[in-house]
């Protein structure tokens, strides 16, 4: 069966969202299999993030989840991948449909990243490297 890889980044740890972002990716049958919370360092986030190097939020990003803890999440269940991101919503908060978790949680605060709460792996070989980056 299909893994990927949940991280709540900082600004949703730090809102105390957590639970209510666990509980829509199981209310929608994915099951839970992995679970933490860390402090990411800047070395696994170059890892996490090195599509994006060179790139002009690379930087911010990269701060941002250093800002503070983020929880760590592996959850299983067939095309959880594709499931888990419709669940999410696109990249921009503000534009994210509701009934999504960025479209319902988030938005722009006008800052120099986009602090969009939560990262979904986005196919099965990215799922795979980033939990083994992870876990
Ligand atoms: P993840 O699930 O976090 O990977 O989000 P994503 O797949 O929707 O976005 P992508 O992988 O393209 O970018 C990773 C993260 O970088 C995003 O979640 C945003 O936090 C940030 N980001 C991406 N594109 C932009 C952008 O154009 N501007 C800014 N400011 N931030 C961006
Ligand atoms: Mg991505």
């Amino acid at each position: 069966t299909e893994r990927t890889l949940v991280l709540i980044k900082p600004d949703g740890v730090r809102r105390q969202l957590s639970g209510a972002i666990l509980a829509r990716i199981e209310a929608k049958g994915y099951v839970l299999a992995e679970l933490k919370k860390l402090s990411a360092g800047r070395e696994l986030l170059e890892q996490h993030y090195a599509e994006h190097e060179g790139k002009p939020f690379y930087e911010p990003l990269l701060e941002f989840m250093q800002s503070g803890p983020v929880v760590a999440a592996i959850f299983e269940g067939e095309r959880v991948i594709e499931g888990f991101r419709s669940l999410a919503g696109v990249t921009d908060p503000t534009t994210a449909a509701p009934g999504t978790i960025r479209g319902d949680f988030g938005r722009d605060w006008g800052l120099a990243v986009q602090q969009n709460l939560v990262h979904g792996s986005d196919s099965v070989e990215s799922a795979e490297r980033e939990i083994a980056i992870w876990f």
